[in-house]
């Protein structure tokens, strides 16, 4: 398992690979699978702006694609006072792949709010409800 300082480097790394030309808000994410592997992933940018996609969705895509399918743990970095939370889509994305993960939230110095995902999402809607 990794510790929580390497979880947040992690993500501090993958924020500077970020492609944000037009927003300039640069976010990264590191999320820990259950054997303690680190997939990163950064926002991604598009000039239609409609299709940009999220850190920590990079993240949760780039593990499922790669085979992973059980995660403990995401980091989230943007250089911000306040902590940045995941969007309510990445949310919605994070439930289904990850479950009640712990979600930490740091900037480039300091760690700042740790959150379980079911208080981010209290009322998500998932596989149980389709029957
Ligand atoms: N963004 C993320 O990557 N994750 C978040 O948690 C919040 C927002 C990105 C999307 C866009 O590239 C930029 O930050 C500004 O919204």
């Amino acid at each position: 398992m990794a510790s929580d300082a390497e979880l947040i480097t992690a993500a501090r790394a993958a924020r500077e690979r970020a492609f944000a030309p037009y927003s300039k808000f640069k976010v990264g994410a590191a999320l820990e699978t259950d054997d303690g592997t680190i997939v990163t992933g950064c926002n991604v940018e598009n000039s239609t702006y409609g299709l940009t996609v999220c850190a920590e969705r990079v993240a949760v895509l780039k593990a499922v694609s790669e085979g992973y399918r059980t995660f403990c743990r995401i980091s989230v970095v943007a250089d911000t006072r306040e902590p940045t939370p995941p969007c309510g889509p990445c949310r919605q994305i994070l439930w289904e792949f990850c479950g009640d993960i712990e979600v930490i939230l740091a900037n480039l110095t300091e760690e700042k709010g740790r959150y379980r995902l079911k208080d981010l999402l209290p009322l998500p809607f998932d596989a149980r409800l389709l029957g």
